[in-house]
């Protein structure tokens, strides 16, 4: 099967340009002057396929490299399968996720992987890769790391969070960071200080103060600066990179930023809720609405500048990426755990569908260029994370993950409109979008077109990813 994208505007990390873009198969084989010919063939009329980009954007397909699908949380699991999930990544221009298989204290990594692979294989719709999450550091996982480059596995992620479920003690974060720094593997950090947090939260509890909104004042900002701080301080000490995800503070941003001008390579990424939500305004909302904006770190107040701070450190590099941390809880049965304890609400919003717009708005705002839009959301994930050449760019040899990207066109994000994900509510409700998701290929598939999806349960495969390419 081939196609031709004819009358767009490519655009990479690397820059924009008027171009044709000829897929073969799974593959980008050409990107072309607009209406060449190659070798003397009338592409057009030698294809099977041509998809009309005319004023059109035509981008790598996203890559979200942190979702939570089917999660156990809280004694529940995050609503959202890898059939419904990826399905609903690809509505929303995403075409390869990358999420967390989990190991636990006392289980064998091998088997935490075996079983995402169990949950994840015949049923996605776009491409997967797996990071792993160590929830217990002893000698048996510290083993079973080094043999996850193998597995195509090449970051794992700790938790400086939610003692007595995934939390790690310095001394075991030391020790596999050690141990990351001699394999070439990525440690991911979750920086916030649950110990602390843990009092906090049984303090306000106790003087009844158990609504949503406290779980943000339980997760203050103090204690994701002082756990990232501890984090860079900790990689430095075993020589290996660190990768903070879903960080949400100003402070956080600045302990970041510190460290990276020091020559550390550590690395970070935001998620749309801290660019957009605010702790006053979503996690206080009344009648236990608020639930739906549970997660951690928490929203911060938008009264400290902190999504400004995000935006501008997306703008600068000191925060890489942007992912969604996507873990969906329906708020029936399940956010309701926590009715009178917000301690008891499972953690997590769901976001994979609307990454790509969200970030959009920071180009039709004039915070990012368009091409830092397609760095954030694609290219750099894919470096960062050992897939650079074969997905986020547009370039010949690379994988036909494209995305069709109407500037002109509009997304009003609703339940009742747009929302294609397994979660009862949206926490993206209103967000008017100026941009719309027309096409989606994923490896040469068109998945998303005409606002039907064409894609189906297994066609995505397994990404093996490699060592770190980021930065080059
Ligand atoms: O609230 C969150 N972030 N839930 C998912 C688990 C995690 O910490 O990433
Ligand atoms: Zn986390
Ligand atoms: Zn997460």
């Amino acid at each position: 099967m081939k196609t031709l994208i004819t009358g767009g505007t490519v655009v990479n990390a690397t820059g924009r340009t008027a171009a044709d873009v000829l897929v073969d198969g799974e593959k980008v084989v050409a990107v072309l002057a607009p209406g060449s010919t190659l070798l003397g063939f009338d592409l057009a009329a030698n294809v099977d396929r041509i998809i009309d980009a005319t004023g059109k954007y035509v981008i790598p397909g996203g890559i979200d490299a942190h979702t939570h699908m089917e999660l156990p949380f809280g004694g529940t699991f995050a609503s959202d399968t890898f059939e419904t999930g990826t399905r609903a990544a690809a509505w929303g221009g995403t075409t390869s996720i990358i999420d967390f298989a989990v190991q636990t204290a006392g289980q064998r990594i091998e088997d935490g992987l075996e079983a995402w692979h169990a949950k994840a294989a015949g049923n996605c719709a776009v491409d997967y890769g797996f990071h792993q999450i160590v929830g217990g550091v002893d000698e048996a996982s510290l083993a079973a790391l080094t043999r996850l480059p193998d597995e195509g596995v090449t970051s794992f992620k700790m938790f400086m969070a939610y003692p007595g479920v995934f939390y790690s003690g310095d001394g075991q974060i030391l020790r596999a960071m050690q141990v990351a720094a001699e394999h070439g593997l990525l440690p991911m950090m979750h920086a916030e200080n649950g110990p602390a947090i843990d009092v906090l939260a049984e303090q306000l509890v106790a003087q009844g103060k158990t609504d949503p909104y406290y779980h943000g004042v339980a997760r203050v900002w103090q204690m994701e600066e002082e756990a990232t701080h501890r984090a860079i301080m900790l990689a430095d000490v075993a020589q290996s990179p660190l990768y903070i995800v879903h960080v949400s503070a100003k402070q956080a941003v600045a302990q970041i930023a510190a460290a990276r001008d020091r020559g550390q390579r550590v690395f970070a990424e935001t998620c749309p809720q801290y660019l957009y939500l605010g702790l006053e305004e979503h996690l206080g909302a009344p009648d236990f609405e608020g639930a739906k904006y549970v997660c951690s770190p928490p929203l911060r107040s938008t009264s400290d500048e902190h999504q400004d701070h995000m935006w501008q450190g997306l703008r600068t590099n000191d925060l890489q990426m942007v992912a969604t941390d996507h873990c969906p809880f329906c708020q029936t049965g399940q956010k309701e755990l926590g009715l009178g304890d917000f301690r008891k609400i499972p953690n997590g919003m769901g976001t994979v569908e609307h990454r790509m717009d969200l970030v959009y708005q920071g180009v039709v705002s004039g915070k990012i260029t368009l091409e830092r839009w397609v760095e954030l959301c694609s290219t750099t994930p894919a470096r960062m994370f050992g897939l650079e050449g074969t997905k986020g760019v547009i370039a010949p040899g690379a994988d036909a993950d494209i995305v069709v990207y109407d500037p002109a066109g509009h997304t009003s994000i609703g339940f009742e409109k747009t929302h294609h994900m397994a979660i009862d509510h949206s926490s993206w409700e209103g967000f008017e979008i100026d941009g719309h998701v027309d096409t989606v290929l994923s490896r040469g598939s068109v998945v998303i077109d005409g606002g039907e999806f064409h894609g189906r349960a297994g066609h995505g495969s397994f990404l093996r990813r490699g060592a770190s390419t980021y930065p080059a």
